[in-house]
């Protein structure tokens, strides 16, 4: 049976409260903090990086679901490992060497994810899906939260849940960007079954937003 995951996004959340912003996600009952690094570099933005993951993992049991936005991110591994990651989500735009860094996280005793952007086609990382335990289909263009929902991107959703299929592969699909609680449902229909949501869960009060999300899932 498929298992979702509700996976917010702190990148919505109050940077000057983060041990309080995980225990609010905590209570609310989500399955994921999904952390956004940004490196300004391979998108414009600028986040947070290990040290600010290493000082959160005390506060929380939730699993930390990073997703580096950063220009060879294999130079990176090590530290977001060492600072308590528990997935590490890397783009295949972001390094020529997709491959052996996805090798290098599992090595390192993490989750591996590969993530595309929306120009890019699954066909990217056709050759990687036997080494990742999460494709992570971006539904915007990486770098802010708050942008709207790209339809077109689901397509690759789809292809992936197939290829998964014929193959005979085990991998989680997450889709990022825009999810609210009615794209949620879009994304799930097209075979996603971990949704990040950002600025949809931050805009109110944390508990009522996730529940609208997992009753979404439900209808
Ligand atoms: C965008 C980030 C997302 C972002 C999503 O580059 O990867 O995780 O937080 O934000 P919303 O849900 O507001 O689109
Ligand atoms: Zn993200």
């Amino acid at each position: 049976m498929t298992q979702f995951k509700i996976a917010p996004s702190i990148l919505s959340a109050d940077y000057a409260n983060f041990e309080s912003e995980l225990k609010r996600l905590e209570a609310a009952g989500a399955d994921y903090a999904h952390i956004d690094v940004m490196d300004g570099h391979f998108v414009p933005n600028i986040t947070f990086g290990a040290g600010v993951v290493a000082s959160m993992r005390p506060h929380s049991k939730l699993v930390f679901d990073c997703h580096l936005m950063v220009t060879n991110p294999e130079k990176h591994i090590e530290e977001f490992v060492r600072a308590g990651a528990d997935i590490i989500t890397i783009h295949v735009e972001a390094t020529p060497h997709i491959h052996g860094a996805l090798q290098q996280i599992r090595a390192a005793g993490v989750k591996a994810g590969v993530v595309i952007n929306p120009g890019t086609p699954v066909q990217a990382i056709k050759h990687v899906l036997g080494l990742v335990d999460q494709v992570l289909v971006m539904t915007v263009n990486p770098g802010f939260g708050g942008q709207a929902f790209l339809p077109e991107t689901l397509v690759k959703v789809s292809e992936l849940a197939s290829l998964r299929e014929q193959e005979h592969l085990q991998f989680d699909i997450e889709v990022d960007g825009g999810i609210d609680n009615q794209t949620i449902k879009k994304a799930k229909a097209a075979g996603a079954n971990v949704f990040v949501a950002g600025s949809y869960v931050f805009k109110g009060d944390v508990d009522h937003q996730v529940q609208t999300l997992r009753e979404a899932l439900h209808d």
